[in-house]
């Protein structure tokens, strides 16, 4: 029997449902040219919608965030520090920040230097930014596949080529493929997302992660790692980000606290070595600085131990509905449908049998308020028709677990059709 706070008692689900996790993507590496367009519109607008349950939501819900005590401390900060909030900052942004996220850097294991930290509109933006820097149209980039889609449309609109790796739930990509794809199709920098990745869930071993540094160094191809995951493992210690096995500064880093603390406030970072400087010119000349208020103010939650007060409950929301959203998959969802089951972030990857049609399971739920993410969204070439993406960081009420034994049962009529 289980407590839930101002609802009541409720029988806990038996552990004895939990889906097997899905096996190895065996799917060959793949170039193509992304073309992302209509379907992934009309997900985002679906994720929008407040009358819809979002099963599949790429956002923390608010209610899960610290929003009212975050505000509060952003109307202290400005009121302190008016003036400075109505004048341009520099452009690798402000240096109370900066100096906090080395701090940071140094108990996660990757001490990061606060002068090649540049502060960006989101970790979007640090992304932007580092693959403009480090790559020129044409050029092919290695990412994980499935990966967020977001991150394959921002591939097309710079002209890159997508090489889609096969990616294992549990480690992520395996380096041995990594190498023949850099070989067969001249990739020339690694998109990835080494900790708790968008959708699946992984999270690479640091051997892994120095033997990806050493591999790449070899073969002179840019890592721009994306860590906006990494404070979010739900046990143990938090993974270093790649970086920390980087000698050369050939690793740009990019975070931010958009699945942390408030994805509107647009704070991100890249701690970009030997680039910083480069990145430093086009963001001055890209946006001129990121606004000063959402920096001070994030600056001081950090400061003031808000952030990591925070942080421990909101984990422990995590790992708590990632066990009940496995327990109600098993039960719910047709037979042989896997699940992996991250050991952080806030999204799980669940394959369905494969004649089940993701598309067709969205047009059903989408009738009935429900949305959640496709598979085929994301991947540059139309894989994953039978997948799809669930998220954790909703607050778990009778609403969305109803929301989602729907989903289970449509997805059932379907497999039987
Ligand atoms: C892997 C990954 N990176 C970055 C972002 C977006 O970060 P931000 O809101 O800080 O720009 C997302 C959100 O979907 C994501 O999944």
């Amino acid at each position: 029997v289980e407590v839930r706070p101002q609802s009541g008692h409720y029988v806990k689900l038996r552990a004895a449902s939990v889906p097997a996790e899905p096996e190895a993507v065996k799917l060959p590496a793949a170039r193509c040219v992304p073309r992302m367009g209509e379907l992934v519109l009309r997900v985002l607008s679906a994720g929008r919608e407040p009358k819809k349950v979002q099963l599949g939501s790429g956002a923390v819900d608010p209610e899960l965030l610290p929003t009212r005590r975050l505000m509060k401390l952003t109307a202290a900060v400005a009121r302190v520090h008016a003036e400075r909030c109505v004048r341009y900052e520099a452009p690798e942004g402000a240096k109370e920040l900066r100096t906090l996220l080395a701090r940071r850097s140094v108990e996660w294991g990757c001490p990061m230097r606060a002068d090649e930290i540049v502060i960006t509109t989101g970790a979007m933006e640090a992304m932007e930014l580092s693959l403009r820097a480090t790559t020129k149209a044409g050029d092919a980039v290695a990412v994980e596949s499935p990966t967020v889609y977001w991150l394959l449309q921002l591939l097309e609109q710079l002209g890159l080529v997508v090489v889609e790796l096969p990616t294992y739930p549990r480690h992520g990509i395996c380096l041995d493929e990594l190498e023949a794809a850099i070989t067969a199709h001249d990739v020339k920098a690694c998109l990835l997302v080494p900790s708790f990745n968008n959708p699946l869930g992984s999270c690479m071993p640091d051997e892994k992660r120095r033997d990806l540094v050493a591999l790449l160094a070899a073969k002179k191809v840019t890592l721009i790692e994306d860590d906006v995951y990494g404070d979010l493992h739900h046990d143990g210690a938090r993974p270093r980000p790649v970086k920390a096995f980087d000698e050369r500064g050939e690793v740009l880093t990019c975070g931010s606290f958009s699945k942390t603390l408030a994805p509107g406030l647009r704070v991100g970072f890249v701690a970009a070595g030997a680039w910083r400087d480069r990145l430093v010119l086009m963001k001055g000349s890209q946006t001129g600085a990121t606004a000063t208020l959402p920096q001070l103010a994030v600056a001081e939650f950090l400061r003031s131990g808000g952030y990591d007060h925070h942080l421990r409950s909101f984990r422990r929301v995590l790992r708590l509905n990632l066990q009940r959203l496995s327990a109600v998959v098993g039960e719910t969802f047709p037979e042989g449908t896997r699940m992996t089951r991250p050991a952080g972030g806030m999204f799980s990857w669940v394959e369905m049998p494969d004649h089940v049609d993701a598309l067709a399971l969205f047009e059903r739920a989408d009738a009935q308020r429900i949305m959640f993410a496709p598979g085929p969204v994301f991947s540059a070439s139309g894989r994953y028709r039978n997948c799809l993406r669930l998220s954790f960081a909703q607050p778990w009420t009778d609403r969305f677990e109803n929301a989602l034994r729907t989903l289970g049962k449509l997805a059932r009529e379907q497999a039987r059709t």
